[in-house]
Order: structure tokens, then C-alpha cells, then sequence
């Protein structure tokens, strides 16, 4: 349970970069390219991608980086348009959805916005699940 307005005005939790440092929005896009898939400290201090859109927007929710069969990290693969999991070979789509197993599941989400200071703040995600249309397994 997280109690609503903890963390920052849009009652989310800043994201952070490696050394702890919390980011802004308008800074990070001016730092990335469209299609960039980074990690930042997510929820709890998940490691959780930020995605830039094509359009150079971020995407409007953060995937927690954590396979879901074993718990490796997983990276994005730009040439396949893909999470692969270095682990047991598990690939996600860029939404997070399970495209091979044997990841059980989607890949974690978590609502992304951005405050009124400029921060980028991430939320727990408790509706469906667009992925799946299904109840979130993470809550
Ligand atoms: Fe990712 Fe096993 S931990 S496939």
C-alpha cells in the first residue's frame, strides 16, 4: 500500500538515474534518441526502462526490467525489436508482452508521468492489464 501523495505532487515516486540522481523529462529527451530504451531506478528500486516513442514523447508507463521466469535482468535489443533474456532465452515485445518462453508473464508496468516540477515519477500500475486484458500479476 502505497499512500496516495508520497513522493512528489503527482503522487509518484521520482525515477533515478545510477548515481540517485532524480530526472527530468525535458533534459533525458534532449539526451535521447527516439526508440531509446534505458533503465532508471524504478518502484522499490526496480531497475525499469524509460522508452522514448518514435515521436521523441516518452511512453506513458515504465517496464520493470526483471524477467519474469528467473529474475535476470533483461535487455532490449534494438536490432530485434525485443527484450531477450540472456538467461534462458525469454523474449518480451516492446509493450512487455511475452513473445517466447519460458517467461511465464509480461514484463512488470508501472504508470510513467511527468510532475509539475518537470520530474519523471512513476506510479503503481493496479488496473488491467493491457497486455493480457487480465488482472496485474504484480500487485
Ligand atoms: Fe529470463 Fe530465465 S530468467 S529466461
Amino acid at each position: 500500500f502505497v499512500p496516495p501523495g508520497t513522493g512528489g505532487g503527482a503522487g509518484g515516486t521520482p525515477a533515478k538515474d545510477a548515481l540517485g540522481n532524480e530526472i527530468f523529462a525535458k533534459e533525458y529527451l534532449a539526451s535521447k534518441k527516439p526508440g531509446d530504451h534505458s533503465l532508471a531506478q524504478g518502484l522499490k528500486g526496480d531497475a525499469t526502462y524509460l522508452i522514448v516513442k518514435d515521436d521523441g514523447t516518452l511512453e506513458n508507463y515504465g517496464l520493470n526490467a526483471v524477467c519474469t521466469h528467473l529474475g535476470c535482468v533483461v535487455p532490449w535489443s534494438a536490432a530485434n525489436n525485443k527484450f531477450m533474456c540472456p538467461c534462458h532465452g525469454s523474449q518480451y515485445a516492446p509493450t512487455g508482452a511475452v513473445v517466447r518462453g519460458p517467461a511465464p508473464l509480461p514484463l512488470a508496468l508501472a504508470h510513467l508521468d511527468v510532475d509539475e516540477s518537470g520530474k519523471i515519477v512513476f506510479s503503481t500500475w493496479s488496473e488491467t492489464d493491457f497486455r493480457t486484458d487480465g488482472k496485474p500479476w504484480w500487485i
